[in-house]
């Protein structure tokens, strides 16, 4: 199976960089209905960051939340689609947005139904300048988002399948084909896992099952390997002047590792679908499949202190992931030429003065819009005209002048 990402590692980025200012994808105006706290909000900008300020509870997360369904996936809380509608509300939610870029203007939209009588499972709905999209995935040609929210500080030291997520998620900021392949390889393993368990080992169709593992699960690895070695290139060339930490990232998995050392493809499936074949008996005692890329890892260092991420402090961890965020959104930006939304959710509360300083000069090189969140506005007033601000109380927005 080919990949959409193959050009990309023919144009490494340091040797070619893309425009020096990726094009503006801004978010002008923005409506929710019934989404969590708020009822019916509207907020209207002009393409500069918005910098949401409220107290605890105002719904500022739930806000930029909402922006995070703009794309792909669950959002950053990965909740589900019924949780996210208004409690009291007849269970349907909806976001709008109208983006503005320089090639024009795009309008996108997601929400969920209210439950009907026999309804069991609801799919949340995507439309694309009033048109119903067949998936999620085509609302990554109008807008990629990314983000860091406080739910991502344990990223280095919580379980592997959390930075695997969070690294399939930078894969398909650069690939969208990447969230199908991968849902589709875990749905053939699902499906082997269930005829090993009813010990049905020697079938046809067990093969078939592993032969599209083998194809799917190749091409997953390939792209993040692509993905990270991307990356890598972009840390490598843009280290020296950027004010946060630098990762040192690698890949551990078997299959990525495989991929990694070159060769072709299919010669990669062959050995994965021998693997998955002779392990069979293994597989079916464990009551699962132990190897694959489903058991991929990202392993990331502190640069700088040249040290294991998990070993560093709190303070260092929450730079250096903030470090590797932003490489990924200026590395989203020269390949696909538009910058991507960047949310950002209580992000002044770790950062010093000057690290904020820094913070707001990094996101003026991107060219991309930021939504920020905090308790209070004043630690974003170095922002000065290069943000909106609003107050969000009781359920109000109020724009500050
Ligand atoms: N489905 C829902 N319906 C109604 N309210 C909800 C729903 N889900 C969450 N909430 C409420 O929304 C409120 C705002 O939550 P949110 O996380 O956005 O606050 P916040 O402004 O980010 O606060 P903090 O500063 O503490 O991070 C909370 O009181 C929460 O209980
Ligand atoms: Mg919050």
């Amino acid at each position: 199976m080919t990949t959409a990402f193959a050009p990309i590692a023919e144009t490494p980025i340091a040797e070619t960089p893309g425009p020096a200012t990726p094009a503006r994808v801004a978010v002008v105006d923005l409506r929710l209905t019934d989404f969590r706290n708020h009822a019916a909000l509207r907020l209207a900008c002009d393409g500069r960051h918005v910098v949401l300020a409220g107290e605890n509870g105002a719904g500022k997360t739930n806000l930029i939340e909402a922006l995070s369904l703009l794309t792909p996936g669950r959002g950053f809380r990965r909740a589900r689609l019924d949780e996210m509608a208004r409690l009291g509300g007849d269970g349907s939610w909806s976001v709008f947005a109208r983006l503005a870029a320089p090639d024009g203007e795009a309008a996108i939209g997601t929400g969920l139904d209210a439950p009907g009588a026999e309804e069991e499972t609801r799919q949340r709905r995507v439309r694309i300048d009033g048109v119903a999209a067949r998936a999620a995935d085509e609302l990554l040609d109008r807008l990629r988002v990314l983000w860091l929210t406080p739910a991502m500080d344990g990223l280095f030291t919580g379980p592997a399948a959390d930075r695997r997520r969070f690294l399939d998620r930078l894969v398909l900021a650069l690939d969208p084909g990447h969230g199908a392949r991968v849902a589709a390889y875990e749905k053939a393993m699902r499906g082997r896992n269930r005829l090993l368990e009813e010990n049905r080992l020697d079938l046809d169709w067990l093969a078939a099952i592993e032969e599209q593992m083998a194809e799917l699960g190749v091409a997953v690895a390939s792209a993040r390997v692509e993905t990270v070695a991307c990356l890598e290139r972009l840390i490598a060339a843009t280290r020296a002047d950027a004010p946060f930490p630098h990762a040192e990232l690698s890949l551990e998995g078997e299959i990525e590792s495989m991929v990694a050392r070159g060769g072709p493809a299919a010669e990669a499936e062959d050995a994965f679908r021998a693997r998955l074949a002779e392990s069979r008996r293994r597989d079916a005692a464990a009551g699962r499949t132990l190897d694959g890329p489903h058991r991929a890892d990202l392993a990331v260092r502190h640069g700088p202190k040249a040290m294991p991420a998990h070993l560093s402090s709190t303070g260092e961890q929450k730079a250096l992931l903030l470090g590797l965020v932003l490489a990924h959104a200026r590395l989203v930006g020269e390949t696909t030429g538009r910058a991507p939304l960047l949310l950002l959710d209580d992000i002044a509360a770790h950062l010093d003065p000057r690290r904020r300083g820094e913070l707001f000069d990094v996101l003026e090189a991107l060219g991309a819009q930021c939504w920020m969140t905090g308790t209070d506005a004043s630690a974003f007033a170095a922002l000065g005209e290069r943000a909106v601000v609003f107050d969000l109380a009781g359920g109000r927005l109020q724009r500050r002048d």
